[in-house]
């Protein structure tokens, strides 16, 4: 017997060891369709979508299912890849009876989300995300895209899933540097709205940092602690009207390191060093309380992420860079900035974001480069 998470979202969320063995009674239940089609990340094709897809009940014959593989990276979140598997569920004869199924990391669940979105303008969606960024963070929430030259995910949609698969053992055969980059977005989400998260969370770091695997009943307690946290947010302001910028702390930097690095960093590392710095700047605005800075900076190094820019970008670029965000609006460039532990900044017109001066992010990266023991690269 498997229960979801108690969120308040309009699908469930299943967060547990093993749930995958579930997935297509959890599929029939909530996302019942005439066709399937698995769009999976390659590297993870063989270890989760082969079994999923031998594990057919009588009910589904295997005509009624495809499978589809996605190229692993950033690199791939492509409009040519959104044409690809277009054009094959097309082909195939996929119509409105077809239920998207994305397993992989937040390139796949982005990618195949949004093919979900567009495909006959709307087919359901069910999430299993198998990387912690993607469990706490891309696969809940409903954002969909693909990256641009002009950015990222500059084109997408809002298409909520079905449901949300979470099999925490999927963790296991995870690299350090990888679940590292989902630990960066719990840190986040500590800052921005639950300081008992964060301190709990750094206390056990050091577990979840440990390759040896015994760290994952603590995992999936704090993955599920990350999700509940994002889930609220979310059902109170789906469309990022407003209230959902919190969850672009340390994003601005972020992007604008990704792109100016030409996404040769990981997405996790990137936010680590943009909380840090963007921290910092609320910090010199008088916006957050002082140290809060420090706090954010240590919490990162903690789990083996970078506390400042990287060393090949100057700063000048990254500035520039910043400019491509989509959180830009009317020519500025706005920032989601913390007050305190686990409570962020309304900002001057409640829209939890605030454009802020280029000579500030200036200053701010000044003094995470002077203060960073570990710099993003
Ligand atoms: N990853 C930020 C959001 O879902 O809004």
């Amino acid at each position: 017997m498997v229960t979801p998470l108690a969120l308040g979202l309009s699908y469930p969320v299943f967060v547990a060891r093993g749930v995958l063995d579930h997935l297509w009674m959890l599929v029939e239940q909530y996302a019942p369709n005439h066709r399937y089609a698995i769009i999976a990340d390659e590297s993870v094709d063989a270890l989760y979508a082969s079994p999923v897809a031998r594990s057919l009940p009588l009910s589904i014959s295997p005509e009624r299912v495809l499978r589809l593989r996605v190229p692993s990276g950033e690199a791939n979140k492509t409009r040519e890849q959104w044409h690809r598997l277009s054009n094959a569920l097309l082909s195939w004869g996929a119509g409105r009876d077809t239920t998207i199924i994305a397993i992989g990391g937040g390139v796949t669940g982005d990618l195949a989300g949004f093919v979900a979105a567009t495909l006959h303008r709307g087919v359901p969606v069910v999430q299993v995300p198998t990387t912690l960024l993607a469990m706490v963070d891309s696969a809940v929430g409903g954002k969909t895209g693909v990256d641009t030259d002009a950015g990222k995910n500059l084109i997408g949609a809002f298409h909520n899933p079905s449901l949300v698969l979470s099999d925490i053992n999927t963790l296991r055969s995870l690299p350090m540097s990888v679940r590292a980059d989902g630990l960066a977005e719990m840190i986040k989400h500590g800052l921005i709205a639950d300081a008992d998260a964060f301190s709990e969370l750094c206390g056990v770091l050091p577990r979840l940092c440990d390759s040896e695997g015994a760290e994952v009943a603590a995992l999936a307690e704090m993955v599920a602690r990350s999700v509940a946290i994002k889930a609220h947010v979310v059902a109170q302001d789906g469309r990022e009207a407003g209230l959902r910028h919190i969850l672009n702390a340390g994003h601005t930097i972020a992007h604008a390191i990704e792109h100016a690095l030409h996404f040769s960093m990981s997405h996790g590392a990137a936010v680590a060093a943009g909380l840090v710095i963007e921290t910092r700047l609320a910090e010199q605005l008088g916006v957050a309380e002082h140290g809060l800075g420090d706090v954010v900076a240590d919490a990162v190094r903690r789990a083996g992420l970078p506390d400042s820019p990287p060393r090949s970008v100057s700063d000048r670029d990254l500035l520039e860079a910043t400019r491509s965000d989509k959180k830009a609006r009317a020519g500025a460039v706005r920032y989601a900035l913390p007050e305190r532990l686990g409570r962020m900044s309304p900002g001057p017109d409640h829209s939890w974001s605030a454009p802020v001066g280029d000579d500030a992010v200036l200053a701010a990266l000044a003094t995470s480069r002077l203060l960073g023991k570990r710099p993003a690269d």
